[in-house]
């Protein structure tokens, strides 16, 4: 094997061990990310003011977490739909929601439900490292 080949093998076996640690590590942080993010709340905000007018178009939160971004994009008039590998952070963040127009659903990012009608994805706090993009 020569050494790019190794290379791209370590970076590999790299993803796969980090995908392992998210979903592993995820599920039993989910009754305290909120508490832990507080930090960054004000963020939320400023995220749907630097991606524009959101009133009425749809957005895809991939890794949502405990929803919190979905929410605001939902609070701005935005139909939301968010993903998590995580049940147990999906439920905190349905628990959160008073919003009609915004789902939460469990997926993975590798293999997205949405075949599709994505044009744009963005990345605001670090989720799945692995997850592809797709035009
Ligand atoms: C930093 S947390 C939540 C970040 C969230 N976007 C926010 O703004 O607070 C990262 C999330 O990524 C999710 N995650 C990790 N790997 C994933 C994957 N392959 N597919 C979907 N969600 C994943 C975890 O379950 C976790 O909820």
């Amino acid at each position: 094997m020569n050494s790019a080949a190794m290379t791209r093998g370590n970076e590999v076996d790299e993803e796969r061990a980090y995908y392992d640690l998210n979903k592993r590590v995820y599920p039993a942080f989910a009754p305290f990310y909120d508490l832990v993010a507080l930090p960054v709340r004000r963020l939320r905000h400023q995220v749907v003011e630097l991606v524009g007018a959101v009133d009425g178009k749809r957005v895809l939160d991939v890794a949502t977490g405990t929803g919190s971004q979905a929410l605001a994009f939902a609070a701005r008039g935005a139909e939301v739909a968010a993903i998590d590998i995580s049940e147990a952070m999906l439920r905190v963040a349905r628990r959160k929601n008073h919003f009609a127009t915004l789902t939460f659903r469990r997926a993975d990012a590798t293999k997205l439900p949405f075949d599709r009608g994505i044009r744009r994805l963005g990345h605001v706090l670090r989720g799945p490292r692995d997850a592809r993009d797709r035009p």
